[in-house]
């Protein structure tokens, strides 16, 4: 970005050291010359009470199929990443849910508000483990920013003047510390190639974009709300999409359209060069009901 265009976007934006810090910051003791490795589960969509259906799927039960092979391929992750949509109506129980079945999972865990999520319930459920909505996590060679790009009430994303500054704070602050920054977030901050639940994708997202290029040490970008796999790259920074772990979009589809493949997970290995490994991981060894003629459920 020309240096002038990187000074508007500094004007823009509230100035990080003209205020109070925004960063909630946990440091997790973790070797820098150590791989570290993370757990993302995203759109879990637990219902009101233990197995409500969502489009026929028990999201409960494929939930906890997700757990099971991941317990398989990654034994003892370094981090969860839950990263939105945890409710599918915002019950309290929904995350007490969630905290039962991930507790013995790992001991660092974070979570994120996507559109389904209600903000004040999971803070709730989150009061015996205030390290649950952290947004700034250090870890080994790494930062994780967790930004939140829910509009209460709304079904799209958008970060706002509040989560863009934090993130240039962030940045700042891993670019002084020699660190490489995972972003994430719910929504998709660039379309994935279908119409209905491209209108969702975060409205200002050319804001974000034009902090994530002052600094060249953003490695990634992680992302839930479209339940399905993305994985480019886009100016050096690794885009990645994962699947629910209950119900599937259809790729590709200008309508909404639930796709018949399995719940799953995806594991990253953040590389203590700054690389990133990271592959989708799918429950194939039982079968799932899921209600392929849905027309939505939002
Ligand atoms: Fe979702």
């Amino acid at each position: 970005m020309p240096r002038s265009q990187r000074f508007a976007v500094r004007l823009a934006l509230p100035r990080a050291g003209a205020m109070s810090s925004l960063l909630d910051t946990i440091v997790i003791e973790h070797d820098i010359g150590q791989t570290v490795n993370v757990l993302q589960i995203t759109d879990t969509h637990l219902g009101l009470e233990p197995s409500t259906p969502l489009l026929s799927m028990d999201t409960d039960d494929s939930l906890l199929a997700v757990l099971g092979l991941a317990a398989k391929v990654l034994p003892e992750p370094d981090l969860l990443l839950a990263t939105g949509d945890l409710s599918d109506q915002g019950a309290l129980d929904a995350y007490f849910r969630l905290r039962d079945y991930t507790r013995s999972v790992c001991q660092h865990q974070f979570w994120l508000l996507g559109n389904h999520d209600h903000a004040e319930t999971l803070r709730k459920a989150a009061d015996s483990n205030k390290n649950l909505i952290r947004n700034d996590i250090r870890v080994g060679a790494w930062q994780i920013v967790m930004l939140n790009s829910q509009i209460p009430g709304q079904v799209g994303g958008r970060l706002g003047p509040r989560q863009l500054a934090l993130l240039e704070e962030a940045l700042q602050v891993s670019a002084d510390a020699g660190l490489y920054s995972l972003v994430c977030l719910h929504h998709q901050p660039e379309p994935v190639g279908s119409a209905w639940i491209d209108a969702q994708a975060v409205l200002d997202a050319d804001e974000l974009f034009a902090v994530i290029e002052q600094f060249d040490h953003v490695k990634g970008m992680l992302w839930g709300h479209v339940h399905q796999e993305v994985d480019y790259v886009r100016d050096q920074v690794r885009m990645l999409a994962t699947p629910s772990t209950c119900v599937q979009f259809a790729r590709h589809s200008d309508e909404f359209k639930v796709d018949d493949l399995p719940p799953g997970f995806r594991l990253l290995q953040l590389m203590p060069d700054g690389s990133i490994n990271t592959q989708v991981h799918r429950v194939t060894d039982r079968a799932f009901s899921v209600d392929l003629s849905s027309s939505g459920y939002l």
